[in-house]
């Protein structure tokens, strides 16, 4: 057991030839990017500290980086800069069957030849559990606390994917790795098996208390699975900490539009007063614990943001002025898809989402005002996007 410590990793890939070939017949965004500089920085200054034993989930959304920065830990891919830690061993420069790091693919990579048996046992062959007598041993343990025990003569494509899924974790376990890595094990199963297997993966990290960096794309998963949360976007970690710190304190607003489901609405606010904030269609004062942050920002525009969940809605002509458009009653709560009034209808006009006890009623069309809960809100600076401190 160690913990795992990425020191300033940066990573680029070298521009490949044939993209800036294609430059010429059809140009794209990315294309163009690649063509403007040699080499395409996809990891910049990455630097986490996952404690021994600690679950730590890296989330952003797609080509943010994460697969990458799994492939570098692993070895599958060199780092352009920095180093990489596991307890007192700097790996960065070992070769992958020497850094004693287990990962589990998105698409399992199971051997489709071989049986479950050997898919589990053809790994420990090469390691210290090489003898026979061994292997068997640890195949049976796995495959039994797993519940796959009765497949171990199948093949891959005898399985389901919950199946594959679970042989492929357990090839991971049995190897018994100082660190695993879990690359979206999980987005190849309906969402049913996927909130099971879920629990399942956190209740095994717990048992075997293995130092474990899971990566996934969706936040619900980031935030139920995690001891705490590495946020990732373009390259970059945009803040690390435990799921509801991440949820009440986002350090800037593209953590607090990506944690959190419906996202967090924004608005564009002047700051007209030491404690208020005016909208065209609204004014709100605030709680003085803001007044020292917003000193810095009298007359300017600053961003707004409210959760959905910090919402009520109000007796009359108080609040926030919206056009409900789309009500979904869930039974347990019901979400309410709203435009500012007065705005044009379109499709690029914001919709601001609400959630609000099933028993109040609202209807397509109404007009609604809503009170955001005042403790609850957030304000970023415009420019930078940075969370403005109470
Ligand atoms: N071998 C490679 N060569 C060039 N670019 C790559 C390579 N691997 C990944 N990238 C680029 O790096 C970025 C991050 O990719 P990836 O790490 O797979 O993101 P994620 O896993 O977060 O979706 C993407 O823009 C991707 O195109
Ligand atoms: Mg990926």
């Amino acid at each position: 057991m160690a913990n795992v410590v990425l020191e300033d990793i940066y990573k680029s890939f070298p521009a490949r030839n044939k993209q800036q070939k294609k430059v010429e017949s059809s140009p794209t965004v990315e294309s163009e990017q690649g063509s403007a500089t040699d080499a395409t920085s996809v990891l910049r200054r990455i630097n986490l500290t996952v404690a021994d034993s600690e679950f730590m989930v890296l989330v952003g959304p797609s080509g943010c980086g994460k697969s990458t920065l799994l492939r570098l830990i692993a070895g599958l891919e060199d780092v352009t800069a920095g180093n990489i830690w596991v307890g007192d061993r700097k790996i960065n420069t070992l070769p992958p069957k020497d850094r004693d790091i287990a990962m589990v693919f998105q698409s399992y990579a199971l051997y489709p030849h071989m049986t479950v048996y050997n898919n589990l046992a053809f790994g420990l062959r090469r390691t210290r559990f090489k003898r026979a007598k061994n292997v068997d041993r640890k195949v049976r343990e796995v495959a039994d606390s797993l519940q796959i025990d009765a497949l171990l003569d199948r093949k891959p494509k005898q399985l389901s994917g919950g199946q594959k899924q679970r042989v492929a974790l357990g090839r991971a376990m049995a190897r018994d790795p100082q660190v695993f890595l879990m690359d979206e094990p999980l987005s190849n199963l309906d969402a049913k098996l996927r909130a099971q297997t879920r629990a399942q993966i956190v209740k095994l990290q717990r048992q075997l208390a293995t130092t474990t960096i899971y990566v996934t794309h969706d936040q619900t998963e980031a935030m139920t699975m995690g001891d705490r949360i590495a946020v990732m976007d373009g390259g970059v970690i945009q803040q690390i900490a435990p799921p509801l710190e991440l949820y009440r304190s986002p350090a800037n607003r593209f953590v607090a539009g990506f944690i959190g489901s419906p996202p967090m609405n924004f608005l564009p606010v002047q700051v007209s007063g030491p404690l208020t904030l005016h909208h065209p269609q609204f004014q709100l004062t605030i709680p003085e614990a803001w007044g020292k942050a917003l000193q810095a920002y009298l007359d300017q525009t600053i961003t707004l943001g409210i959760r959905p969940e910090h919402l009520n809605i109000a007796p009359a002509s108080q609040g926030i002025p919206l056009q409900v458009e789309l009500v979904e009653a869930l039974g347990a709560e019901t979400y309410l898809s709203c435009v500012l009034e007065g705005n044009a209808q379109g499709a690029d006009v914001p919709i601001f989402q609400a959630r609000i006890p099933p028993d109040q009623s609202a209807q397509a069309g109404d007009t609604l005002f809503l009170v955001p809960k005042l403790e609850h809100i957030h304000l970023f600076d415009p420019q930078s996007g940075r969370a403005l401190a109470r």
